[in-house]
C-alpha cells in the first residue's frame, strides 16, 4: 500500500500545497497553511463493494419532474433570498462574520417552520442547549416545538438526526465545530469541515431533509472558512452588514434551485431580525438632499430595485499624492471614472482628495452606478447641489460614452414610488415606460452630464 501522504492545505481558500509555505499562492494570505491528511474521512474505505448504477435517458424523465419541493418559512426576506424557501434534500450554507445574526435568523426561521407543523432540529455546536433556549425566549420562539441538540461530533449528530421521525429541516450551527471520527485532522481544519459537511449533505440526499449549515467567515484563516465548502452545497447565502448599522443583508451568491443576486434585507432589533420589505426607504432615510456631492442611484438587486445615495467629497489636497478613499464601491472603478472625467471632460482632479461613500453602509456592485458616482463627484467639485428629486443610473465607458443598462422601467417605477420626479439616464435606453409620472434626460456622454450639472 502506498505510504500515507499528508498535504498542506490553505484554511482560507483550500489551495493544496506540496510543502509548507508562509503565504498561500491561491489567496495570498499569510500563515493559513495547515498540514492535513487528505484521505482522512474521504472515500468509502477498504471493503466497500462497488455498486452498479443505472443511467436513465433524459427524455424518459419528461413529465415526471415537478418543481423542487420547498418549505417556506413565511419570513418573506429569507424566502426571497433562498429563491422561494428551503429545498428538501438540499444543503444551504449561510456564511457571515461572527455576531452578524446567523443563529438569530435561523432560530426565527426554525420557530416559524415549527409553527407550521414542520419537524425542525437545531444542532448547536457553539452554545449549550440552555443558551440556545435563552435566545429563543428573547425571540419569542420558546413556545415552539423546535428540537435542540448540542453536539459537535458528526457521527453523534447523524445518530441524533436519524432518531425517530426524520426532520423536515436540520440546522447545523456551525460547520467549524464539526469533527468526525474518520478524519485525522484537528477540528476546524479544511479536512474536518469538508468531511462533516459531506456527511450532512449525504444525510440530506438520503432522507430528503433540508439542511442549513452555518459557517463563520474567518479573518485569520486558522480555522477553515465557509469558502472551502461552497462548491459542495446547493446554495450559498452570505449575511452582510456593518456593526455600526442595524440592518443586515442576506445575499445569495450561489443557488442550484433559484436565482442568485437576490437579497433579503433585515433590521436587527431587540426582538431579533425584522424584515425590511422596502429597502430603499431604509437607505434613503437619513438623506440631507441640499448638500453638494450627493446623488441618488436607482439600482437593482436581483429582481428588486433599490435606491441608495452616493456621496462624494472632492477637496483640494495638502498631500503630494492626493487621497482616494472609497467605502461601499469598487476603488478601481472610481479610478476609472476619475480618469474618464479628466481625459474627456476636462475635469482636473490631480490636486484634489476624493472620498466616495455609499450611504448606510450599503455596497454597490453594479456598473450602472457609474453615472450616479460621476454626478456626485462633479456636484461636489462644483459646489452645486443636485436636484433632490432626481435619480441617476447608467454605465460609463472608457471613451466617455454612457451605455444603457437593464431594467430601466423598474428603476423608474421605484423612483416614482418614492417621490422622485426626474431621472438622468443613458440615451437609447430600452423599455422606457410610457405614461409614467417621471421626466427624464437622456445622456449620450459624460461631457453632456458635466455640462448639465456644472452649467
Ligand atoms: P448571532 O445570531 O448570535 O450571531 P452569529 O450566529 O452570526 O454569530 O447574533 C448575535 C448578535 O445579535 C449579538 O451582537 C446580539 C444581537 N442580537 C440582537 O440585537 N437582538 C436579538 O434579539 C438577538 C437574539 C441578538
Ligand atoms: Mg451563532
Amino acid at each position: 500500500m502506498a505510504k500515507a501522504r499528508t498535504q498542506f492545505i490553505c484554511q482560507n481558500c483550500g489551495t493544496v500545497h506540496a510543502r509548507w509555505v508562509g503565504k498561500c499562492e491561491g489567496c495570498n494570505q499569510w500563515n493559513t497553511i495547515v498540514e492535513e491528511d487528505p484521505m482522512g474521512g474521504i472515500g468509502g474505505g477498504p471493503g466497500r463493494t462497488p455498486k452498479k448504477g443505472r443511467p436513465v435517458a433524459l427524455t424518459t424523465l419528461s413529465g415526471e419532474i415537478e418543481d423542487a419541493p420547498r418549505i417556506m418559512t413565511g419570513i418573506s426576506e429569507l424566502d426571497r433570498a433562498t429563491g422561494g424557501g428551503f429545498v428538501r434534500g438540499s444543503a444551504v450554507l449561510i456564511g457571515g462574520d461572527p455576531g452578524i445574526g446567523k443563529s438569530t435568523v435561523l432560530m426565527q426561521a426554525a420557530a416559524a417552520l415549527s409553527r407550521q407543523g414542520h419537524r425542525i432540529i437545531y444542532v448547536s455546536g457553539e452554545e449549550a442547549v440552555a443558551q440556545v433556549r435563552l435566545r429563543a425566549q428573547r425571540l419569542g420562539a420558546a413556545d415552539t416545538e423546535v428540537l435542540l441538540a448540542a453536539e459537535t461530533n458528526v457521527e453523534d449528530i447523524l445518530a441524533t438526526l436519524g432518531e425517530g421521525k426524520r426532520p423536515d429541516l436540520a440546522i447545523i450551527d456551525s460547520i467549524q465545530t464539526l469533527w468526525s471520527d474518520t478524519a485525522d485532522s484537528a477540528p476546524g481544519t479544511v479536512t474536518q469541515v469538508r468531511t462533516g459537511v459531506q456527511a450532512m449533505i449525504r444525510f440530506a440526499k438520503q432522507t430528503g431533509a433540508a439542511i442549513v449549515l452555518v459557517g463563520h467567515v474567518t479573518k485569520e484563516g486558522q480555522i477553515a472558512g465557509p469558502r472551502v465548502v461552497e462548491h459542495m452545497v446547493d446554495a450559498v447565502l452570505y449575511f452582510e452588514g456593518d456593526r455600526g448599522h442595524h440592518y443586515r443583508i442576506l445575499r445569495t451568491v450561489k443557488n442550484r434551485f433559484g436565482p442568485t443576486d437576490e437579497i433579503g434585507v433585515f433590521e436587527m432589533s431587540d426582538k431579533g431580525l425584522r424584515e425590511v420589505t422596502n429597502p430603499s426607504e431604509l437607505f434613503l432615510g437619513e438623506r440631507n438632499s441640499k448638500s453638494p456631492g450627493a446623488a441618488v442611484f436607482a439600482g437593482m438587486e436581483g429582481t428588486r430595485p433599490v435606491l441608495v445615495e452616493v456621496q462624494a467629497l472632492v477637496a483640494p489636497t495638502s498631500l503630494g499624492t492626493p487621497r482616494r478613499a472609497v467605502v461601499g464601491w469598487d476603488s478601481a472603478r472610481l479610478s476609472m471614472i476619475l480618469a474618464v472625467l479628466e481625459a474627456h471632460c476636462g475635469v482636473r482632479l490631480g490636486q484634489h482628495d476624493v472620498y466616495l461613500n455609499i450611504a448606510g453602509g450599503y455596497r454597490i456592485t453594479e456598473p450602472a452606478a457609474d453615472l450616479a458616482v460621476a454626478s456626485a463627484l462633479v456636484s461636489s467639485l462644483a459646489g452645486l447641489a443636485l436636484p433632490s428629486d432626481c435619480v441617476y443610473f447608467g454605465e460609463v465607458s472608457l471613451s466617455g460614452a454612457i451605455r444603457p443598462v437593464a431594467h430601466t422601467a423598474q428603476r423608474l417605477k421605484e423612483a416614482e414610488k418614492l417621490g422622485f420626479s426626474q431621472a438622468v439616464l443613458p440615451a437609447a435606453s430600452a423599455d422606457l415606460p410610457k405614461g409614467n409620472g417621471m421626466s427624464w434626460a437622456e445622456m449620450e456622454s459624460l461631457p453632456d452630464l458635466v455640462a448639465r450639472i456644472a452649467g
